[in-house]
C-alpha cells in the first residue's frame, strides 16, 4: 500500500469544498489515514515547495498557500501517488481534463485547490512535514480495521 499526502489549498477551505475533494478521493478507494487543518507559516510553505524555490511564480506561491488555513491528509491505498495526482487533474484547471478535481471546480494556475505528492520520495518527505509518525494510523486489510499509529 502506497501513502500520498494532499493538501487542500485555502481557496477550497474558504469556498466550502473541501467535504467535496476529500470525498472524490474516498471514492477513488482512497482512505484518509491522517487529518489536519492547519496555517502554513512562510518558512513551513517554503519547506514544503523547496522544489519550486527558483521558479518565478515561488514567492506567489508561498504568499497563496500561507493566505488561509488549509487541509493536510494522508491518503492511503493501491497507486496513492497517482491515483491521486489523476483524480487532481492537470495544474491548469483549464487544461485538466474533465471529471477532474481542478477540471470541474479549479479557476487558474494559482486557485487549483489541490496539492498532491508527486513521487514516493516527494511523498515521505512531505509526510513527515506535516505529521508525526504516530498522527497517521496504518489499516489492516487483513482484519480489516485501522491499527493505531503507523
Ligand atoms: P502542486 O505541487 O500544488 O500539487 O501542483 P502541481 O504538482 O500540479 O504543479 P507544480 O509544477 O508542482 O507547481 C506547484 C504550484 O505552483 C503553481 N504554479 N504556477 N505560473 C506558473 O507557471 C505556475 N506553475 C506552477 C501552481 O499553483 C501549482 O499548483
Ligand atoms: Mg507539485
Amino acid at each position: 500500500m502506497e501513502r500520498t499526502l494532499i493538501l487542500v489549498k485555502p481557496d477550497g477551505v474558504q469556498r466550502c469544498i473541501a467535504g467535496e475533494i476529500l470525498s472524490r478521493l474516498e471514492r477513488r478507494g482512497l482512505k484518509i489515514a491522517g487529518l489536519k487543518m492547519l496555517q502554513l507559516d512562510t518558512a513551513l510553505a517554503e519547506k514544503h515547495y523547496a522544489v519550486h524555490k527558483e521558479k518565478p511564480f515561488f514567492n506567489d506561491l508561498v504568499k497563496f498557500i500561507t493566505s488561509g488555513p488549509i487541509i493536510a491528509a494522508v491518503l492511503e491505498g493501491e497507486n496513492a501517488i497517482e491515483s491521486t495526482r489523476q483524480t487532481m487533474g492537470a495544474t491548469d484547471p483549464k487544461k485538466a481534463a474533465p471529471g477532474t478535481i481542478r477540471a470541474d471546480l479549479g479557476i487558474n494556475m494559482e486557485h487549483n485547490l489541490i496539492h498532491g505528492s508527486d513521487s514516493p520520495e516527494n511523498a515521505e518527505k512531505e509526510i513527515g512535514i506535516f505529521f508525526t509518525p504516530g498522527e497517521v494510523l496504518t489499516y489492516s486489510r487483513d482484519i480489516d480495521k485501522w491499527l493505531t499509529g503507523s
